[in-house]
């Protein structure tokens, strides 16, 4: 097997990288990005999260730039969904979670006591592991938080369902069918689908928990198409641990390691020359 990493980047660069590691001399101690600068989207700042007693993050500090994709890796509970799920405060709904520090959407806290969590959860759309589509038509789906809202304008609805569906490249495939149940779709139409009832509220960011895991490459191929064409639109943050696609689709990425960000740098940077020995580790498969 060919011992190499394809990395596909915004400009489509096709870099093939050698994963013998390399020698370094120079190991910075803090998790700090390279010269390069961006808007910031998303702030977390010296962020500690617990459950209960059980410190899970430890003073995080980072930023991820607006429309751009920022990819979290790290060895399984090292602590990528509990992060995910404090940014648009999921973690809320489980007893006993605390957290020290901040997390900030373009510049405004997200513990804010003037911001309601569901304006929150609207800015912030969440596409999970297992998809899960609601037991309804693929119609009421994409639609479910605008009746939710109130709307009942039929031509509004059509229109939400139309852009979405054609956002989230399944339009094609459902627009003959759209009263049919959603769980009649195939798995990686079901994501996709939940990608389309996301983008239906309009958010800021979208926050995706491993989207791929349970797809094939087909499917997976077609999300990572559309992640990219999304990112146009959308601030996107996307848990993997696909290393293959962290350096396909990401732009930007976040290595943590039992709850520590260990490194955030350039996709490339991390994939190709990391600062840190265990980013190299883990990116080769030497460890995790
Ligand atoms: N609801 C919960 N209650 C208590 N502890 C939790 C809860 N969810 C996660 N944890 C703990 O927090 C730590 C981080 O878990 P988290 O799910 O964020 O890891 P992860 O990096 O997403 O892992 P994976 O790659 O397996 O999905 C783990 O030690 C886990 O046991
Ligand atoms: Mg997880």
């Amino acid at each position: 097997m060919n011992d190499t990493i394809e990395l596909n980047i915004e400009e489509k660069e096709h870099v093939m990288i050698d994963k013998t590691p390399s020698v370094k001399t120079h190991q910075p101690d803090r998790a700090q990005p390279s010269e390069e600068t961006f808007s910031a989207c998303i702030q977390v700042k010296d962020y500690h999260f617990y459950y209960g007693d059980n410190r899970v993050l430890f003073d995080v500090n980072f930023e991820m730039p607006e429309r751009q994709v920022t990819a979290i890796i790290g060895p399984s509970g090292c602590g990528k969904s509990t992060l995910l799920r404090n940014i648009n405060r999921m973690n809320e709904l489980i007893d006993g979670v605390h957290h020290q520090g901040d997390i900030l959407i373009k510049g405004q806290s997200v513990y804010d006591p003037t911001l309601e969590v569901t304006e929150i959860r609207k800015r912030i759309g969440m596409v999970f592991q297992k998809s899960n589509p609601f037991p309804k038509s693929i119609y009421e789906n994409i639609i479910y938080s605008l009746r939710m809202a109130g709307e009942k304008r039929k031509s509004v609805l059509d229109e939400a369902v139309e852009t979405s569906l054609k956002a989230a490249a399944l339009w094609e495939e459902v627009k003959d069918r759209l009263e049919e149940s959603a769980l009649s779709l195939s798995g990686g139409q079901m994501q996709r689908l939940c990608i389309a009832r996301a983008i239906a509220n309009q958010p800021e960011i979208l926050l995706m928990d491993e989207p791929c895991s349970a797809l094939d490459p087909i499917a997976t191929a077609k999300i990572e198409e559309l992640i990219y064409e999304l990112k146009k639109d959308f601030t996107i943050v996307i848990v993997t641990h696909n290393m293959q696609q962290a350096a396909r689709i990401s732009d930007w990425t976040a290595f943590f390691y039992l709850g520590k960000l260990i490194e955030f740098n350039n996709t490339k940077k991390i994939f190709v020359n990391p600062d840190q020995k265990q980013t190299e580790d883990y990116v080769t498969g030497r460890f995790g």
